[in-house]
């Protein structure tokens, strides 16, 4: 990025914090935990990333490709934000019939994060983990560029 570029990203920055609409910069990557104890689909495990609550949970394979299942070793993974895309209550972690459901409006999310029902629009919001040294790191949204 050169000069003139960092500036207009300050400026469009700035404009869009004045404007109440949240930065799309990548927050500061944090560890979430050793692979080694997901022993098994099911594992799970929760973090805060970028002020928010989220949550990891080990998956089966996908029978297709899911841009949400991330694979890390032979690990399948996904991680999200907890914060409800409707109107950012924190929702619960999935139950026992691996369903999410808000506790605000009522919206529900399927375990991966995916939306499943109304009012929210969108799914939760998916992170970006990577393997280092044998711990499982988020290092980003995945919606980002
Ligand atoms: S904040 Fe979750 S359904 Fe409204």
């Amino acid at each position: 990025m050169n000069r003139r570029d960092a500036h207009k990203a300050l400026i469009a920055g700035a404009i869009g914090l004045a404007m109440g609409v949240p930065s799309r910069a990548q927050p500061r990557p944090v560890r979430v935990v050793e692979l080694g104890r997901l022993a098994q689909v099911g594992a799970e495990a929760e973090f805060t990333f970028a002020g928010e609550r989220a949550f990891l949970l080990r998956v089966a394979p996908p029978e297709t490709p899911s841009p949400r299942v991330q694979r890390l070793g032979d690990v399948y993974l996904v991680a999200y934000s907890r914060t409800c895309t409707h109107a950012g209550c924190t929702v619960p972690l999935p139950d026992q019939r691996g369903i999410i459901e808000c506790g605000c409006h009522g919206s529900r999310f399927r375990s991966d994060g995916t939306l499943l029902q109304g009012p929210a629009s969108t799914d939760l919001r998916a992170i970006r983990l990577e393997l280092r040294d044998g711990l499982v790191w988020a290092v980003g949204w995945l919606d980002a560029p």
